[in-house]
């Protein structure tokens, strides 16, 4: 008997789950937590932290869990390794969802950076208007630079004060388009943006909007996670489902 884990928070975790629930497949979807109203998914949706890869083992054992897989996003790098060790402790398969990064085309001014600090240290030392697109977890960070004004997109208000001097919060919850992103970065005189390469279409329309106005974004590079298999679509989980060593 096939029972999955479906460690989600992504939009592909949310098409896969659609996917397992029309065929009737014996699944959870887990939740971290981190919204106040998460997407509705058609499966039993479990929500909060596993208590790490020991807790995540024992999760899998009390639950008869057959498989996970792993569709949070490319920068849940502890969830994803947490989900590596906790298959080998207890002997499950696991697989990951994950979509390409972004690649810098024709028009693009990127500055590529490897982490969240390094993007601090990217943005200009004079005052700036700064799209800080990364949510609300790596704020902290920007502190070094409180000279700059940050344009922060979130998917809720925040409960507490913000460690940035100057900000305007936008509460919004994408997909985002092009021509909605370019008058929003007009609106807020917008100089430089801050990108996670999370890659997938509905947030890369900053990025589309950054060509347009022709202003740099400082793009950051995905965490490194454990090897496992990576699939790159619903399809490719559902036959990886059937077929997990192959
Ligand atoms: N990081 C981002 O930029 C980003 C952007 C959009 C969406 N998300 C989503 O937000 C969630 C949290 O991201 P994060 O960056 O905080 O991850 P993280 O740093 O890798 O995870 C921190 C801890 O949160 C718990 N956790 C994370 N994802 C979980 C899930 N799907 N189900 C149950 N517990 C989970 C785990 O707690 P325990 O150790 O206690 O098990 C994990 O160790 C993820 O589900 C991710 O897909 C993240």
């Amino acid at each position: 008997m096939t029972r999955i884990l479906l460690l989600g928070g992504t939009t592909e975790a949310s098409a896969l789950a659609k996917t397992l629930a029309e065929t009737g497949a014996d699944a959870v979807f887990s939740y971290a937590g981190r919204t106040a109203r998460p997407v509705n998914q058609p499966l039993p949706t479990r929500v909060g932290g596993f208590g790490g890869a020991e807790g995540l083992a024992a999760y899998l054992h009390s639950e008869g869990i057959t498989h996970v897989v792993d569709a949070t996003h490319p920068f849940a790098a502890r969830m994803s390794r947490n989900a590596v060790h906790a298959c080998e402790l207890a002997e499950v398969p696991v697989c990951a969802l994950v979509r390409p990064a972004w690649q810098a085309g024709e028009g693009d001014q990127w500055v590529h950076v490897d982490s969240i600090e390094e993007a601090a240290e990217a943005l200009p030392e004079a005052a700036a208007r700064v799209f800080l697109a990364i949510g609300k977890q790596n704020l902290t960070q920007f502190a070094a630079k409180p000279q700059h004004h940050y344009l922060l997109r979130l998917v809720d208000a925040p409960e507490a004060e913000l460690p940035l001097p100057h900000t305007t919060v936008e509460i919004a919850r994408g997909p985002f388009d092009a021509a909605g992103d370019t008058a929003l970065m007009q609106r807020h005189g917008i100089t430089h943006v801050v990108a996670k390469n999370a890659g997938g279409a509905g947030a890369a329309a900053k990025l589309a909007a950054a060509r347009e106005l022709s202003l740099p974004v400082i793009m950051i590079g995905r965490p490194q996670v454990p090897e496992r298999p990576v699939m790159g679509s619903v399809a490719a989980v559902m036959a990886w489902l059937s077929h997990p060593l192959a």
